[in-house]
């Protein structure tokens, strides 16, 4: 490759500071130092934790940054060390690394590997140790990826090689919202055949858990959202029922419970609303009831009454769906690809990087599911 070893100059859309518009510049991305590999972004979702940096980061040590975490791309070139890729393998990078060696690497029980980024103390989503520069400044990466820019830098233990007939501007989705939500119904909340489930909040990231609850072979998904737009989508993924917590005067565990003969089986929280969450865990069935967290929240405490838990629900969370990055995403594309599970319906709009506060602005009024924007053409 012609650019291999040198720093590359190309276009990024840079956060300078909170709450204002993202700007299109040229950052200079350095080549990969030891097991990191530079990656072409091809495409990349728009998903809400980006905004949520931009909207709530108050600190001024979480900017400027590249937002962007749920891309898909090329290798373009690989540092000293690495083995695992090669230039033109194509690739998702991965919020969550998996470094194979570490205790939690090594349990099949957890995703919550203690490399990589997240492990290591930073109390902002704006990993330091970047590799981009704009204008003499140095430019964060956002959870270690940044793929609103048409190249990034990522160590090895957060990428995943996927399969080469993979189409990067549908399988960017499973870089975040889809393994996400999908991933909480299967892994998480192990939903079994038969069983009844509620979903509440019907973004990406709980119509894939929809999608997820009707791969385990759930009976029956009852969707909450106060959007009811959002059920005509929600039908396509599976779901039966439809609740719009406005159309009730009474709290809507409490319709749940009548609708279901005493609460459902299995119920995911994909809002990110701690109230909402009290709900989704009395909406329950006692004896059984598991309730997950799945949405983002920055609330530091939420409140349920012990007696929930004491007859019998359990509460748990996840966060990417408890997948394994490398493992778990090579085989979601591959369970595409085999159209054991959908992407093309969670795309409501395409865009160019140009066009990306446009898509936030989207995002904003609960206009789009998905958008992505084709970042580099392939
Ligand atoms: N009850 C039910 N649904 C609600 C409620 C509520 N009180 N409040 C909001 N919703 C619905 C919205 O109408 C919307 O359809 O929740 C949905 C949330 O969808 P998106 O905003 O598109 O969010 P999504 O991208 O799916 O992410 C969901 O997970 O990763 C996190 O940061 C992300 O917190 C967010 C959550
Ligand atoms: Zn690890």
């Amino acid at each position: 490759m012609a650019t291999a070893g040198k720093v590359i100059k190309c276009k990024a859309a840079v956060a300078w500071e909170p709450n204002k518009p993202l700007v299109i510049e040229e950052i200079e991305v350095a080549p990969p130092q030891a097991n990191e590999v530079r990656i072409k972004i091809v495409a990349t979702g728009v998903c809400h934790t980006d905004l949520h940096h931009l909207s709530e980061c108050k600190r001024d040590d979480g900017f400027p940054i590249v937002l962007g975490h749920e891309g898909a791309g090329i290798v373009e070139s690989v540092g000293p060390g690495v083995t695992e890729f090669q230039p033109g393998d194509k690739v998702i990078p991965l919020c969550l690394s998996q470094c194979r060696k570490c205790r939690f690497c090594k349990s099949p029980k957890t995703n919550q590997c203690v490399e990589g980024w997240a492990a290591r103390g930073y109390d902002v989503l704006a990993a330091p140790d970047s590799r981009f520069t704009c204008k003499g400044k140095k430019v964060l990466q956002f959870v270690g990826t940044s793929t609103f820019s048409e190249y990034t830098v990522m160590n090895q233990m957060a990428v995943a090689k996927i399969d080469p007939a993979a189409p990067l501007d549908k399988v960017c989705l499973l870089g975040c919202g889809v393994c996400t939500g999908f991933g909480a119904a299967v892994n998480t909340a192990k939903v079994e055949p038969g069983s009844t489930c509620a979903v509440f909040g019907l973004g990406a990231v709980g119509l894939a858990a929809v999608m997820g609850c009707k791969f385990a072979g759930a009976k029956r998904i009852i969707v909450v959202d106060i959007n009811p737009d959002k059920f005509e989508k929600a039908k396509v993924f599976g779901a039966t029922d439809f609740v719009n917590p406005k159309d009730h005067n009474k709290p809507i565990s409490q319709v749940l419970h009548e609708m279901t003969d005493g609460g459902v089986d299995f119920s995911l929280e994909c809002v990110g609303n701690v109230e909402v969450m009290r709900s989704a865990l009395e909406s329950c069935v006692k004896g059984w009831g598991v309730s997950v967290i799945v949405g983002w929240t920055n609330s530091y405490d939420f409140a349920a009454r012990p007696i929930q838990l004491m007859t019998g629900r359990t509460w748990k969370g996840s966060i990417f769906g408890g997948f394994k990055g490398k493992d778990g995403v090579p085989e979601m594309v591959k369970a595409y690809l085999d159209k054991k599970v959908k992407l093309d319906e969670f795309i409501t709009h395409n865009m160019t990087l140009d066009q990306v506060n446009d898509a936030f602005e989207l995002m904003n009024h609960g206009k789009c599911i998905r958008t992505v924007i084709n970042v580099s053409p392939q």
